[in-house]
C-alpha cells in the first residue's frame, strides 16, 4: 500500500499534505510513503526530515508510480498521476462546484477523487475537517494582515504624549474563521463587534467578549441550514441587514468578512457606497475573495484602495501560514484515513456515510450526489 505526496503546483500554494509526523504514523499502520523532492520546502519541511520519518524521496513520476493513495492540499492534475495504480484514491481539496472539468478528468482517468471539502459536519468527522482547520488559521491571519496594513495601533494606549484609541474591529460571518478573528482581535486589544445570519452565533460572539450586531426586526429566520451551514437569506432580511450594517460600518476601523454559503458564490456584504462611508485609512479584509468576494471591488492577492480604504484579501490565506496549515491539514488527512484502516486489507475501507459524502468519482464516473444534484 503506497501513499504518495506530490509538491503542490498551484501558484502561491505553500502547503503540503503530509508532514514527518503523519508519514511516521502512516508507516506505523503498514503503508509505504513516497514524497516528491522539495514538497515541504515552503512549509519549512526538508526532504531529510521526511526521509528520517521513513519516506522515500523522488521525482513526481517516481512518486506517482505505484501509488494507491495520493494526498494533496489542492488536487493535482490527473496527468501527473498516470503511473498510479488503477482506481487510486486522491484525497485533497477539489473545490468541486467550481472545478467541474477537473472532476470529469479524474473520472476519465479512473481515479477515485475524495473531496475533503465534502466531509460531513458530524462529530466523529470533526478531526478530519480541513475546512475548519484551515479557516481557523485564516481567521487569525486576516486580523494580523489587517493590523499590518492599518496605520494605527489596535490596543488603547495611554502614553505621556497622549492617548491612542483602541481600533474598532467588525467581523462579518462568525463561523470557524470569524470566531478566531474575533478572538485574535480581542487579544490585540481592539473593540470588537460581529454579525452573522445564524442566530446561534449571538451567544458565541458574546462569550468571546464581543458585541453582537443582529437584524432583530425580520422574524422567523434562523439562517441555519444543514450541517451548521448558512442558507441564502430572503430579500427582506438582506435589506434589513444592509441597513443595519451601513450604520455600523461607517464607525469601524477594520472589517473582516468571512461569509460563505456552500455551493453558492459568496454573499455580497459590503457595497462600494458603504465603503465610501468609512474613515480614511480603514482596512477591510475579504476572506471570501477567492469565492467571489463579500466586498465590492476586492481582488485576490491585491490591496485595492477605494475611497481611502484598503481592501485586502489573499486568494489563499491559510497558505500564508504554510507550516501550521500543513501540520493541521496533514493531521486531518491522517485522522480520516486511519479511522477507516482495515488491518486485513492493509488499507482504508470507507464507510457509507463518510465515503459517499466525500467520493466524487469512481469506476470512471462522477458519483457524488451533491454534484449530480447540481447544487450550484
Ligand atoms: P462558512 O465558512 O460556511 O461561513 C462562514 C460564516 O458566514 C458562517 O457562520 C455563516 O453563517 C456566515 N454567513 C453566511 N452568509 C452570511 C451573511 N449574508 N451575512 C453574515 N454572515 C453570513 O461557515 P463555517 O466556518 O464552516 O461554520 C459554520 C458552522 O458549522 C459553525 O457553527 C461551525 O461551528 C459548524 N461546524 C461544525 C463542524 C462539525 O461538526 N464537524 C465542523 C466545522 C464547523
Amino acid at each position: 500500500m503506497q501513499i504518495s505526496v506530490l509538491k503542490e503546483r498551484a501558484e502561491g500554494e505553500g502547503r503540503v499534505a503530509a508532514t514527518p509526523e503523519t508519514v511516521k504514523k502512516f508507516i506505523g499502520l503498514g503503508a509505504e510513503v513516497a514524497i516528491e523532492a522539495g514538497a515541504g520546502a515552503n512549509a519549512s519541511i526538508t526532504d531529510e526530515a521526511y526521509r528520517e520519518a521513513g519516506a522515500t524521496i523522488g521525482s513526481a513520476a517516481d512518486v506517482a508510480k505505484g501509488a494507491d493513495i495520493v494526498l494533496g492540499v489542492q488536487a493535482p492534475d490527473p496527468a501527473l498521476l498516470q503511473g498510479g495504480n488503477p482506481g487510486a484514491w486522491v484525497a485533497a481539496t477539489f473545490d468541486p462546484f467550481r472545478n467541474g472539468e477537473l472532476v470529469e478528468a479524474y473520472a476519465k482517468a479512473g481515479l477515485e477523487a475524495l473531496s475533503m471539502e465534502f466531509m460531513p459536519r458530524i462529530t466523529r468527522a470533526q478531526s478530519m475537517d480541513v475546512l475548519s482547520s484551515q479557516s481557523n488559521l485564516a481567521g487569525y491571519k486576516a486580523v494580523i494582515a489587517s493590523a499590518d496594513e492599518y496605520g494605527r495601533a489596535f490596543p488603547m494606549m495611554m502614553t505621556a504624549a497622549g492617548t491612542v484609541q483602541a481600533a474598532r474591529v467588525f467581523v462579518m460571518g462568525v463561523g470557524v474563521a470569524g470566531l478566531q478573528a474575533i478572538a485574535t482581535a480581542k487579544r490585540l486589544g481592539a473593540q470588537v463587534s460581529a454579525t452573522d445570519v445564524r442566530s446561534a452565533t449571538k451567544e458565541q460572539i458574546q462569550s468571546l467578549g464581543a458585541k453582537p450586531i443582529f437584524v432583530e426586526e425580520v422574524e422567523g429566520i434562523e439562517g441555519e441550514g444543514s450541517g451548521g451551514y448558512a442558507t441564502e437569506m430572503s430579500e427582506e432580511y438582506q435589506k434589513a441587514q444592509a441597513e443595519l450594517v451601513s450604520g455600523h460600518i461607517a464607525k469601524q476601523d477594520i472589517v473582516i468578512t468571512t461569509a460563505l454559503i456552500p455551493g453558492k458564490p459568496a454573499p455580497r456584504l459590503i457595497s462600494d457606497a458603504q465603503i465610501a462611508t468609512m474613515k480614511e485609512g480603514s482596512v477591510i479584509y475579504d476572506l471570501a475573495v477567492a469565492h467571489g468576494g463579500n466586498v465590492e471591488g476586492s481582488q485576490p492577492d491585491q490591496t485595492v484602495v477605494k475611497h481611502g480604504v484598503k481592501i485586502i484579501g489573499y486568494a489563499n490565506t491559510p497558505g500564508h501560514l504554510a507550516a501550521d496549515a500543513s501540520a493541521l491539514f496533514a493531521r486531518n488527512l491522517f485522522n480520516f484515513l486511519s479511522a477507516f484502516w482495515d488491518e486485513e486489507a492493509g488499507r482504508p475501507v470507507l464507510d457509507e456515510e463518510i465515503g459517499d459524502a466525500v467520493r466524487l468519482t469512481q469506476g470512471g464516473a462522477v458519483v457524488n450526489e451533491r454534484l449530480r444534484g447540481g447544487e450550484e
